[in-house]
């Protein structure tokens, strides 16, 4: 079983900075959601990543980065990237960038990719890459396929006894991954929305993003397959009303017909917060699959802000099954 630190002992960071220089992955959080961090130079580390959670190899990591020196180290800034990184980080904000020749992040992690994924993370992911001295590469610290974890204890219900460290830091402040902008110069394509709104980064860049359609010429994430973020539990989106035995999860303070009959209910923002309902996503989607007897319903939620990272991850998570 996976031994669960606090942030908050002064001794945590020593111990798990020991653990990553001898190549153990450790689960950290981020304002994220929580990550399994490694050695992103050492092969062996990163290979532990992946066995770990059982994801594909062709599918790379984000490299976390404590500052942006960090991250020109390793990757191409035009003027354009630098603007978004100033603006966003630390922050739920990944960059996929051109890979510098001489940096030292292991192929292992890129999956071979010309491009690399940075992200600075906040809270005490940062204050352990400053420790560590080096970027950490780190996916979500599920078993592949599953939902993103928010808490501790989903890392350690998840990855139990492949894994040996777990920072408990509380839950994730953000609770979707990072909104992940790929610069190819002057131009930027959305390759996942999440923390960051869309609108929010354009305002910044003053460039206008493209969306990724996946089309022939279209630059994609290896990891966003369509039915990804799987529960057990089939999902009813856009639901205004409840079935006999369905879970539900509500946004607002409207009404849902049928109400009584759902087997479990959690509203993800009595008061219509976008902002709170991404922070209970993951959680909330954890509890209604362990409470639907005959799946989940799910009330609309706008596509506004934030909103639209929390809808893409509902769509993957009502997916077909492959
Ligand atoms: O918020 C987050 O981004 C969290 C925390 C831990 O930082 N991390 C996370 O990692 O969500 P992961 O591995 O679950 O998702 C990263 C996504 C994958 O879909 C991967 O294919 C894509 O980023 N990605 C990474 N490097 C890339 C690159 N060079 N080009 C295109 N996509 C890339
Ligand atoms: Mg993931």
């Amino acid at each position: 079983m996976a031994r669960i630190l606090q942030v908050r002992d002064p001794e945590t960071i020593r111990i798990a900075v020991e653990a990553l220089r001898r190549g153990a992955p450790v689960a950290m959080p981020t304002e994220t959601v929580y990550g399994l961090a490694a050695d992103a130079t050492n092969p062996a580390a990163i290979t532990a990543i992946y066995e770990a959670k059982g994801r594909p190899r062709f599918n790379p990591l984000i490299a976390h980065v404590c500052d942006i020196e960090m991250a020109k180290a390793h990757a191409e800034f035009s003027p354009i990237a630098e603007r978004l990184a100033e603006a966003f980080w630390p922050g739920p904000l990944t960059l996929v960038l051109p890979l510098k020749a001489d940096a030292g992040i292991h192929e292992l992690a890129t999956a071979g990719l010309a491009t690399v994924g940075l992200r600075a993370p906040q809270g005490v992911a940062r204050t352990l890459i400053g420790a560590f001295g080096r970027p950490l590469a780190a996916p979500s610290a599920n078993r592949s396929g599953r939902i993103s974890p928010t808490t501790a204890g989903h890392v350690a219900e998840d990855l139990e006894d492949r894994i040996d460290l777990v920072l408990d830091g509380g839950p994730c402040a953000v609770g979707v991954e990072s909104t992940i902008i790929a610069v190819d110069g002057e131009s930027l394509t959305l390759l996942r929305p999440g923390g960051v709104p869309v609108k929010t980064a354009e305002e910044a860049a003053d460039v206008k993003i493209r969306r990724n359609d996946g089309g022939a010429t279209g630059i994609i994430a290896p990891g966003m397959m369509r039915s990804h973020y799987a529960p057990e539990a089939k999902l009813r989106l856009d639901a205004v009303d409840v079935r006999p035995g369905e879970a539900l999860l509500k946004f607002g303070a409207k009404a849902i017909a049928g109400e009584g009959q759902a087997s479990w209910t959690g509203n993800l923002s009595a008061s219509g917060d976008l902002r709170e309902a991404a922070s209970n996503l993951f959680s909330f989607l954890k509890q209604a699959d362990c409470n639907a007897k005959a799946g989940i319903a799910v009330a609309p939620i706008p596509m506004e802000g934030i909103g639209e990272a929390i809808n893409d991850r509902l769509n993957r998570a009502a997916a077909p099954r492959d």
